[in-house]
């Protein structure tokens, strides 16, 4: 619709995608340039050259002083083909996989995938929209496998408590499941210190990608670190489905993690913070209630319900009236459907500034 609207020559504000505005860093083009022009254009071992590999173990210990074997870290098309391969070796018919209501829309899709089964668990503000222990122990099932999450989560920006996170992999594992934490955010993180469910032990599945803090969404490239005794299969598996991630943006990849590099996406991030702390406040004074403040990524979770009964009309009726794109909860699952929306601040502050305008016009009108 906002394609639509556009093509009519009109101006619209872009709040509702979820991909940086920004794109890779020069040294990372130089690099993707350098390596073409090497000719480094053919197929990679189907678990990624080992200079990625080696540099995202790097990346882990210097970022969280985890020590992680670089065999253990498989290079893939993006988190998505990450959480897909992970699915290919955890999920069989009719397994049932907790995540929280509301989540990642493709993550209920991978499961049904290889016909297992999500089991969307409802989760509010008191437990920031993410799993706790005591849902995974209520919702746990003897046809339960395993549990996916998101930290921080997309829609609504908001991470796991460390401890609670240790708790329901504790529970996880008691009853032999799995657990898979996609961290694709986790670079985007703004109060607390971040950590990776790695931190954990050695039987998480961790899912992260190149698209977010990296900047570099149509590259195409992202990884999953699994435990020892998986690799062989998800190796074979990378090998038959994707053969391997793109051979050039994995040489690229490899500049994300030099010095000049990492100071242009923590410039970013810091630019990602300074509009959080923007939008937020705004959102609260035009009457959306956000009841827990987004940690991370470039989403804000907004609670729409004192200003409209129905989130998918208040989002038609914004785009078309005003011309600003946000999401309805619909897409993240049945249970804050009608009630909340996503508002995503990958855009520019200019932008923010221009969208907060045109709703307060928007809602003077509608009082
Ligand atoms: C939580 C989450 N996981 C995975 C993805 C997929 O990302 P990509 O395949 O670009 O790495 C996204 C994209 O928006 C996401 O929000």
């Amino acid at each position: 619709m906002a394609a639509e609207l556009e093509q009519q020559g009109r101006h619209i504000i872009h709040m509702g995608i979820g991909e940086p505005d920004f794109t890779a860093a020069p040294s990372v083009v130089e690099a993707a340039t350098r390596a073409m022009a090497d000719g480094k254009m053919q197929y990679t071992s189907a678990t990624g050259i080992p200079a990625l590999r080696e540099a995202i173990a790097a990346h882990y210990q210097s970022m969280y002083g985890l020590r992680i074997a670089p065999s253990r870290i498989v290079v893939t098309a993006g988190a998505s083909a990450a959480l897909l391969l992970a699915c290919a070796t955890l999920v069989e018919r009719d397994a049932e996989v907790l995540m929280p209501d509301p989540s990642y829309p493709c993550n209920r899709h991978f499961v049904a995938a290889f016909e297992g089964r999500a089991t969307m668990i409802p989760s509010g503000p008191e437990q920031r929209f993410q799993l706790s222990d005591e849902m995974v122990r209520g919702y746990w099932t003897s046809a339960t496998r395993g549990i996916l999450l998101a930290s921080p989560s997309n829609p609504t920006g908001t991470s796991i408590a460390h401890d609670e996170l240790g708790k329901i992999v504790a529970t996880v594992r008691e009853k032999g499941g799995f657990t898979i934490v996609d961290e694709i955010y986790q670079g985007l993180t703004y109060d607390a210190t971040p950590f990776s469910a790695l931190s954990l032990g050695d039987d998480i599945i961790v899912i992260n990608s190149f698209s977010k803090y990296f900047n570099m969404t149509g590259w195409r490239l992202g990884w999953l670190v699994v435990p020892d005794g998986l690799v062989a299969q998800i190796e074979k598996l990378a090998q038959n489905l994707f053969i391997c991630a793109s051979s050039i943006a994995q040489h690229a990849g490899v500049a994300c993690f030099s010095p000049v590099s990492i100071a242009i996406y923590e410039e970013r991030k810091a630019e990602f913070k300074r509009r959080r702390d923007y939008i937020v406040p705004a959102l609260r004074e035009l009457g959306f209630k956000v009841p827990v403040t987004p940690d991370g990524a470039f989403y804000v979770y907004a609670d729409c319900s004192a200003l409209s009964d129905d989130a998918d009309r208040l989002t038609i009726d914004i785009l078309n009236e005003v011309g600003v794109v946000l999401v309805p909860g619909l897409d993240f699952g049945p249970s804050t459907a009608r009630q909340y929306i996503r508002v995503s601040y990958a855009t520019s502050l200019e932008n923010l500034h221009e969208a907060v305008a045109r709703l307060k016009k928007f809602f003077a009108t509608h009082a």
